[in-house]
């Protein structure tokens, strides 16, 4: 998956170029300009719900909910495409907190922070 691979391959470039590597002369800085990319990610993740991160975020419930949660008819998919984002967060935190019975979605939520869970919720909640 396309997704998937500029993950892997991003991954690998940062691991190149840790800026926290011992061996790195920009020691010093490396902490503040992590703290500002992270602050700069955050924004970006606020106002886009199409963000590369984003959708590899949710390319993870693709398996079992369909691409961009849109379930094959006559598939046995739970379709998330067209349900409301209030809807969609209020059952991801049902499901962790263990108010709605699962099979197997109150153990894949626990793996996500509320930041995440509420990313999913944008997201899966702009798709019709
Ligand atoms: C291994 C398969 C699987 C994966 C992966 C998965 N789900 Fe689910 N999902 C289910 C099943 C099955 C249900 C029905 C409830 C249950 O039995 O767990 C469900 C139900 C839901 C519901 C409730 C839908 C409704 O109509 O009420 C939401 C919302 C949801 N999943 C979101 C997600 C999100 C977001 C992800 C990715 C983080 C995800 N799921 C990943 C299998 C999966």
């Amino acid at each position: 998956m396309q997704v998937g691979c500029q993950i892997a391959l991003s991954r690998k470039t940062r691991m190149m170029h840790n800026p926290q590597s011992p061996r790195s002369s920009h020691r010093v800085w490396a902490p503040a300009v992590a703290l500002a990319l992270s602050v700069l990610a955050g924004q970006a993740l606020a106002v886009d719900a199409n963000s590369l991160r984003t959708r590899a975020l949710a390319a993870t419930c693709a398996q079992c909910h369909g691409t961009e949660g849109a379930a094959v008819a006559g598939e046995a998919m739970v379709r998330l495409a067209g349900l409301p984002e209030d809807y969609i967060l209020s059952q991801l935190m049902a499901f962790r907190n263990g108010q709605r019975q699962a099979t197997i979605m109150h153990q894949i939520t626990k793996g996500y922070s509320q930041e995440q869970l509420e990313t999913l919720a944008k997201y899966f909640g702009s798709k019709k």
